[in-house]
């Protein structure tokens, strides 16, 4: 298929729904063939069947990004079908949620495994087939990677600390030749709001009121367009861009709008712990 990225190969994890797998469809249409990793492999075969419809070419990899031994693995069979990697987007995540004072330090760490060291291990397992090609790496950070929100905790500082490293990796790779591009977005449709904190489907509706909820395709154009530019970070939605300008401009204007609009409101979201005021 021609394309922006004809004849590039293209590995993304979290590829079975949301975010990545429009990704995937939206990489497919610019001529990339796609290397899908997820733990349900299922709908990564259903997603590689659409794309195959589509007259692209794709790949179904189970892989849980927590165990480095099965992200070495999905790497090494992509390599060995497609020849290599052009293009790695580290995309696999989840939320947990919640007042910091009914969490617990294993919240943090089963957060943290996914969301940062699934990121870096997924860095790592790619990193040697990125240098040869002189590829395109990117992370789906999001904005609450630059803004941080009540409630949020494990998942507002997992973000953090991936944007962090997205910047340490743009200048760490700039004289090798591969980009790193941190992808921030607002809320976007997906199933990341009826994942619970452990990381299981539960059914429920997305609560973000639709009309602040960007459709998970035009994300994805925007997405691929960043990533082909080499863009060093892409804000996704008009929301998302303006909570980060006002942040990086007046954060105390965030911070007492914040607090104003949610005072009273935090603890009752979930029993509290901690000799904290229960709900
Ligand atoms: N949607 C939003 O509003 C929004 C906003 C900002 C940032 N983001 C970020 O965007 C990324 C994609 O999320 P999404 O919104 O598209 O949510 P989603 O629809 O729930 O997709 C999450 C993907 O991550 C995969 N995943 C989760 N744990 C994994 C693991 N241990 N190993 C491998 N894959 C795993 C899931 O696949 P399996 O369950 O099949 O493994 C799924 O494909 C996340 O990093 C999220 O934090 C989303």
């Amino acid at each position: 298929m021609a394309g922006r990225f004809a004849g590039k190969t293209v590995f993304i994890t979290g590829a079975s729904s949301g975010i990545g797998a429009a990704a995937a469809r939206e990489f497919a249409r610019e001529g990339a063939v796609l290397a899908l990793a997820a733990r349900r492999k299922d709908r990564l075969e259903a997603l590689a069947r659409d794309i195959e419809a589509m007259g692209g070419r794709a790949l179904a990899l189970e892989c849980d990004v927590t165990r480095r031994e099965s992200l070495d693995a999905a790497v090494a069979k992509a390599v060995e079908v497609f020849g290599g990697l052009d293009v790695v987007i580290a995309n696999a995540g989840f939320g947990v949620t919640g007042v910091a004072t009914a969490l617990e330090t294993e919240d943090f760490r089963r957060q943290f495994e996914t969301n940062v060291f699934g990121v870096i291990d997924t860095f790592y397992a790619t990193l040697p087939h990125l240098l040869r090609s002189k590829g395109r790496f990117a992370v789906i950070g999001s904005v609450s990677g630059r803004v941080a929100t009540p409630a949020s905790a494990p998942y507002t500082s997992s973000k953090f600390a991936v944007v962090g490293f997205a910047e340490c990796l743009y200048h760490d790779l700039a004289d090798l030749g591969v980009s790193v591009t941190c992808v921030n977005p607002g809320f976007v449709n997906s199933e990341i709001r009826s994942i619970n904190n452990r990381g299981e489907y539960t059914g429920k509706p997305d609560p973000v009121p639709q009309f602040l909820v960007m459709s998970a395709e035009k994300a994805a154009r925007q997405i691929v367009r960043g990533i082909y530019r080499r863009k060093p970070e892409i804000i996704i939605t008009r929301m998302g861009k303006l909570s980060v300008f006002i942040n990086r401009l007046c954060p105390c204007l965030v911070r007492v709008a914040m607090r104003a609009a949610t005072k009273g409101r935090v603890h009752k979201t979930r029993k509290a712990k901690h000799g904290r005021p229960e709900a």
